[in-house]
């Protein structure tokens, strides 16, 4: 048994959002989890179930409710979503709305992916251990190609042209770079990776560029190097224990943290957060709706419940956060796992036996 953290609160408020296909059935076994968590803890932990995503937009229109943030601001200290997509609505209207939405009016500039080997029978990659294995993405999350500027021109005829900009402020990227290189300093981490493709995008990641060369000075204990983003993709399965604290833009964040996620076991197994240092966060698995695998109890809950993790060492809850942690190693030592880890584990099992795990052997 581990001690209370000091300081820790003692209750939190949690909004909590399923969404759609997986993201409903992985949520359900991250709030058993939290549950065992915080009642191992003794801790108060208050969850509360918002309907948005796919179903209730067929119904009656509605996405993202109007005052919906100030409501999350004010009433919550983090926010749990499972994941946002349903083929009925091809558009991705209502997901661009809840998503994009959050992390653009929260102002959840840091999108943070931890990619973490828990086992070497999980990577790919031949003769690599937990150790080989262990960085983290910062990816830019308020910006870039994300932010929706552009329009289509003559659409549908031959003369059609479509126009997307990729936006780069000096305080979006400044404060992303910031915020990686103080990760890095709290954590005790020595090395930083800055990636762009500044060689052929000489506008906006010229910016890059120079904010990353100014911020660097104010951090001489860490060792940073850059590598344009293609490079990067190739020298991570090439040598993947190089990096110790990568950040990145929009786009890049995006597409690096899945290869990330196919390092350590794929998908079912890489948990997200949406950081505002300085106001509520959201946490998220980095996977989607997976509509294939929706409703099939095959969905591996794990990512789901390491981003409620997240978000408990996020509010201070260390001890609860450990604990999660602890019972998601052992549920992989003891192949408790669904199947895309090589266990046989429906989703609602698997997530029975990690609180089980928490309540039996506590924190
Ligand atoms: N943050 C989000 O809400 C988010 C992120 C990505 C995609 N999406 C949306 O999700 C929908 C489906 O997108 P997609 O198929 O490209 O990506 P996806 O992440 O949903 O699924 C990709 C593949 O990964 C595997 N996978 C994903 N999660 C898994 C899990 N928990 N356990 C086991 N296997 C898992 C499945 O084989 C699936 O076919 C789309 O509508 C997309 O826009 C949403």
């Amino acid at each position: 048994m581990s001690t209370p953290s000091a300081g820790a609160p003692l209750k939190a408020r949690i909004a909590v959002i399923p969404g759609d296909g997986i993201g409903v059935e992985v949520v359900a076994e991250a709030t058993k989890v939290l549950r065992a968590a915080a009642a191992a803890g003794s801790k108060q932990l208050e969850l509360q179930e918002f309907d948005w995503g796919a179903e209730r937009y067929l119904r009656d229109g509605v996405s993202l409710p109007a005052g919906a943030e100030q409501m999350l601001r004010r009433d919550f200290d983090a926010i749990l979503l499972g994941a946002l997509g349903d083929p009925r609505v091809p558009s991705h209207r209502h997901a661009a709305d809840i998503l994009l939405g959050l992390r653009f009016k929260l102002d959840l500039f840091a999108n943070t992916r931890p990619v973490e080997l828990l086992a070497p029978q999980l990577t790919p990659l031949r003769d690599r251990t937990e150790k080989d294995i262990h960085f983290i993405i910062f990816r830019e999350n308020t910006e870039g190609l994300y932010v929706g500027m552009g329009g289509i021109f003559k659409k549908g005829t031959r003369d059609e042209i479509a126009v997307q900009e990729d936006v780069n402020t000096r305080k979006g990227v400044e404060r992303i770079i910031r915020y990686a290189f103080q990760y890095a300093r709290q954590h005790g981490l020595t090395r930083l990776c800055m990636s762009d493709k500044s060689n052929a995008l000489t506008y906006g990641h010229d910016l890059w560029q120079r904010v990353f060369a100014e911020v660097r000075e104010e951090y001489p204990g860490i060792e940073s190097s850059h590598f344009y983003i293609d490079t990067l993709a190739m020298e991570l399965v090439r040598d993947p224990r190089q990096f110790q604290v990568i950040v990145t833009c929009n786009l890049f964040g995006d597409i690096l943290s899945d290869l990330g996620a196919q390092l350590v076991g794929g998908l079912g197994i890489a948990p997200s957060g949406n950081i505002n240092p300085e106001g509520i966060s959201l946490f998220e698995p980095v996977h989607g709706s997976a509509p294939n695998l929706a409703g099939k109890d095959l969905a591996n809950p794990l990512a789901a419940v390491l981003a409620a993790g997240m978000m408990l060492e996020h509010l201070g809850w260390q001890v609860e956060a450990a604990g999660i942690h602890a019972a998601v190693r052992a549920s992989i030592r003891e192949k408790q796992t669904t199947r895309d880890l090589g266990g046989s584990l429906g989703t609602g099992q698997a997530g029975d036996w990690l609180a089980n795990y928490i309540s039996k052997h506590g924190l």
